[in-house]
């Protein structure tokens, strides 16, 4: 129940969402409505009032993971979350060994969710890495042609300091020494960390470098018959990374498909 119950929370489904004040956000916005939002609002705020607006986001696109949530610590919706669950205990049952990682965490809900699970198992001897920029996504590298005009490094959403994911742990408490916090570029924090096996290796982080760099440099740790999550397979950027990782390295074991975006595979 409690970890069902976790799922509820971290997706925000537990709730109607509530409306978005309207200055939430406003950098991505054009300059005429920036200024009219932010005086209004502003002028509005001091009588204890909010102008807000109706997200109009449906409760079945929240539970999917279908659209970029506004107040949840996960976008990654629930049918993903419960393929973490799954492969959580199926590496506690089958005693595959290792700690687990997301590479790309956003708010954190789905490492917070990780830790979760293994804290209703009574596990504390595996540890859960947090890997974030804490800062967004990268501005493309032109080494690779598939991340050629991409626009995530623009969106200040995706950009979540280590300190709100810090407290958002807190707020489930669950930020304890086996939550490791990985800040900075995969490139340059993925080769030094301090990680010997893995048994579940989830990637979100939406590029073709962001997902190729968490391939080449973490797979050869991932234990055999450990989980490779992949989120973003629905962007062809990322699908073109996974593919082409697999190709070669020669990978045969079969993917499934977790959800309309989510893919996973178990290492042979
Ligand atoms: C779509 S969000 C992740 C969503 C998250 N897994 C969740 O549960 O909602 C992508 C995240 O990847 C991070 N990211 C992408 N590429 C990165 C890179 N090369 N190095 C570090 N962080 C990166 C961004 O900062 C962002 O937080």
């Amino acid at each position: 129940m409690y970890i069902a119950l976790m799922k509820k929370a971290v997706t925000y489904t537990l709730y109607p969402e509530p409306p978005v004040p309207i200055d939430r956000n406003l950098a991505v916005k054009p300059p005429y409505f920036r200024f009219v939002a932010s005086v209004v609002s502003r002028a509005l705020r001091r009588f204890d009032y909010v102008l807000a607006r109706d997200a109009h986001q449906s409760e079945e696109d929240r539970y999917n993971g279908r659209v970029w949530a506004v107040y949840a610590h996960t976008m990654i919706g629930v049918p993903r979350l419960d393929n973490i669950q799954h492969a959580i205990e199926t590496v506690i049952e089958e005693g595959i060994e290792g700690d687990l990682i997301e590479t790309g965490v956003w708010r954190g809900g789905a490492t917070i969710f990780m830790r979760a699970v293994l804290k209703a198992h009574g596990v504390n001897d595996r540890r859960v890495f947090v890997a974030d920029s804490f800062d967004g996504l990268p501005e493309p590298d032109p080494a690779h042609i598939a991340d050629k005009g991409d626009t995530h490094h623009l969106y200040s959403y995706l950009k979540v300091s280590r300190e709100e994911v810090e407290d958002n742990f807190r707020k489930y408490a669950l930020l304890d020494d086996k939550v490791v916090f990985l800040d900075g570029w995969f490139k340059d924090t993925l080769p030094i960390a301090p990680i010997d096996k893995l048994s579940v290796l989830r990637l979100d982080g939406d590029m073709y470098g962001s997902t190729i760099e968490v391939l080449n440099t973490l797979y050869p740790k991932l234990s055999s018959g450990g989980f490779c999550i992949i989120d973003d397979y629905a962007l062809s950027a990322c699908q073109r990374a996974v593919d082409d990782f697999r190709r070669q390295q020669g990978i045969v074991d079969e993917m499934h498909q977790t959800d309309w975006t989510g893919r996973f595979w178990r290492k042979g």
